[in-house]
């Protein structure tokens, strides 16, 4: 969505004087309607943005597992920095749970899924990296 946008207000300004040159001109009001189009969408493309505005209210800003919406939980949501869970997951599964739930792969149906992301293959694997990336 945030693409089309982008896509639509670079033609429009191609039309004009040229789509780089006034980009930079106007780069400001640009990127504003472009964040504000990533934010409404869910968080665009970037995997940050999107465990931000989806995952951290429960798994926590950082992967702790401590998310404000997730205290209540039984079981907590996962903990991405624990190295021996890291060690023992597989991609797959974890992108599977992302996608489809907790309970598809037999985890708490409290894990909710996220559907919009099977059109996504590429956020959903970037999302996969980020959760690596937690390991401690
Ligand atoms: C409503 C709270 C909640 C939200 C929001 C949430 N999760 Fe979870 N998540 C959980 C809980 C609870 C578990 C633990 C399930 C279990 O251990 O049975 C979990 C487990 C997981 C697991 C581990 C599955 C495994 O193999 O152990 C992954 C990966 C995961 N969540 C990723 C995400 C991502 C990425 C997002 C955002 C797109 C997200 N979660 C959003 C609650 C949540």
């Amino acid at each position: 969505m945030d693409l089309k946008i982008a896509l639509v207000a670079c033609g429009a300004l191609l039309l004009t004087v040229g789509c780089n040159k006034e980009e930079k001109a106007s780069g400001g009001a640009v990127g504003a309607a472009t964040g504000a189009a990533t934010a409404a969408a869910g968080g665009g493309d970037d995997p940050a943005a999107y465990y931000k505005m989806k995952c951290a209210v429960c798994h926590g800003d950082t992967g702790g597992g401590d998310g404000p919406g997730g205290s209540a939980l039984t079981p907590k949501p996962r903990n991405f920095t624990d190295a021996a869970w890291q060690g023992s997951a597989k991609d797959e599964d974890i992108k599977k749970s992302i996608i489809e739930g907790g309970a598809a792969v037999g985890k708490s149906a409290a894990m909710p899924g996220n559907p919009d992301l099977r059109g996504k293959p590429a956020l959903a694997d970037a999302l996969v990296k980020h959760i690596r990336a937690m390991k401690k």
